[in-house]
């Protein structure tokens, strides 16, 4: 190759075949420079133990290497200090350092693509930059789930309505309820890991698809990136992003779970249910009604959640009609990659806060709305009809006979235990002195005392088992 400097002609690093240049806006149109920088470290990181491999299988010297490694570490320097020049011109993150590389050091610079393509550098600057975002992600599911566990903790006896259908079902706890959330997320939380451990593979090597005529040492690059192994594949290295989609998947079902949380908050911060109050720095008041406080933060995460569900939907589109091997298509995977990140690492972040806000905030929490609820609702209605099969009757009168009980107290405008013994025995004669005992919320609650019940000594025990696992 000839001294040739195409930074100084505006040319591109490939364009020696090509007899004009590229129009400005297929530049703009075709360049990443502008959001794939943001892998520029892990760029480097890969950039450099391609180079450690290649000086120790004797296919660029000593010299050149040395002169890489601290060549990277200035061009790393000018990346964190923001002096780095991003230019349209060199396309993509890879060749904006390349050249810079090359700027700096000379003719070393240029020998470090040996046996490798972009296919293959591009593909391992995504798989190291995700797996630091997963472990950074599985330790914000962390933080939220010791709010939540905070949160059960302190309300593993406050009794609340359950619902089915959104109408009241039976009394459970505010603990038991917000124990549903650490398990979903706890399984959220695998998934994160179990999709780590399918892209924790080296794509180097592949080079652009069909692997490299040097003789190269893969697995020697593999242990020093912290890969588990390499590619087997060439052209599945260079082409697949399914680890991508794999991981938005998994975020998408995170999402959608704080999604169905957050619509849980906006429904009870409504003063009709009145079970929280969210600390104010979450609410946004009205510009046009003084007395508005609106759950904005809540809102929010169930709308980014469609957001999230969009960008899964983009992956997959991208992926479908794709042949064997790398097409620029592939370049699209990183905006909807980088955004999904950024909105679950955002939302963890201010849902774990919220959610200790409401925990300290005198009233965020108020049992004493969620308990007229649950006296409006005939909670215990199951609980009547469980102590009348327990009597010996068949569920099903046992159902019809508590039916009828219900439309009384509907008419007499009370609840269940409000009604005296005598007028529960026009129902059925089975029924005794120790009923009321059952029609008790408190009882009601105590009696579901199983592993995964919402009695509340099985609230705490779940909640310690919680704890060992976040240990
Ligand atoms: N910027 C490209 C991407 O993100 C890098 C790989 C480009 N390879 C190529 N042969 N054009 O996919």
């Amino acid at each position: 190759m000839q001294e040739h400097t195409p930074a100084d002609s505006g040319a591109k690093t490939w364009s020696e075949r090509f007899s004009e240049p590229v129009s400005d806006l297929v530049k703009r149109y075709t360049a990443s420079v502008f959001f794939d920088q943001r892998l520029a470290r892990h760029d480097i990181l890969g950039s450099l133990a391609h180079a450690r491999m290649l000086a120790r299988q004797g296919i660029i010297g000593a010299d050149d290497l040395r002169a890489s490694e601290d060549g990277m570490a200035r061009v790393l320097a000018e990346v964190d200090a923001g002096t780095f020049v991003w230019n349209l011109d060199d396309e993509d993150v890879h060749l904006n350092i390349e050249k810079r590389l090359t700027a700096l050091i000379g003719d070393a610079g240029k020998r470090l693509h040996t046996g490798r393509s972009r296919n293959d550098q591009v593909a391992t600057d995504i798989r190291l930059w995700l797996r630091d975002e997963i472990d950074g992600i599985v330790g914000l599911i962390g933080d939220f789930q010791r709010a939540i566990l905070d949160l059960a903790g302190k309300h593993a006896a406050t009794p609340m309505p359950g619902f089915t259908h959104l109408q009241v079902a039976q009394p459970v706890t505010f603990g038991h309820h917000m124990m549903a959330y650490f398990e979903m997320t706890q399984r959220d939380k695998e998934r994160f890991l179990d999709a780590r451990k399918r892209l924790n593979r080296l794509p180097l090597g592949a080079a652009a698809l069909a692997g490299t005529a040097y003789v190269i040492d893969r697995e020697s690059v593999a242990a020093e990136l912290g890969f588990d192994g390499v590619c087997g594949n060439s052209l599945d290295a260079v082409s697949d992003r399914d680890f991508a989609i794999e991981f938005t998947a998994a975020a998408a079902l995170l999402m959608t779970h704080l999604s169905r949380l957050s619509e849980e908050l906006i429904l009870w911060m409504n003063p009709r249910f009145g079970f929280i109050n969210l600390p104010d720095r979450y609410c946004t008041g009205s510009s046009i009604m003084p007395q508005k406080k609106n759950p904005d933060v809540p809102e929010l995460v169930r709308g980014k959640t469609g957001r999230v569900n969009g960008h899964l939907m983009a992956l997959l589109t991208l992926m479908k009609s794709q042949p064997l091997a790398y097409n620029k298509d592939n370049q699209e995977d990183k905006e909807p990659l980088f955004d999904t990140v950024d909105t679950v690492v955002d939302t963890l972040r201010i849902y774990a806060d919220m959610l200790s806000g409401l925990n300290a905030k005198d009233d965020g929490v108020r049992p004493e709305n969620m308990r007229r609820a649950l006296a409006e609702g005939f909670a215990t209605a199951t609980d009547l009809a469980d102590y009348l099969v327990k009597k010996g009757l068949p569920f099903r009168d046992a159902h019809g006979i508590v039916a009828r009980a219900v439309k009384a107290a509907e008419q007499r405008g009370c609840d269940l235990p409000q009604l005296s013994l005598d007028e529960l025995r026009e129902f059925s004669p089975v029924i005794e002195a120790d009923v009321h005992a059952v029609l008790t919320v408190e009882g009601s609650l105590a009696s579901r005392a199983h592993t995964g019940g919402t009695a509340p000594e099985q609230v705490r025990a779940a909640i310690a088992r919680a704890r060992v696992l976040l240990k």
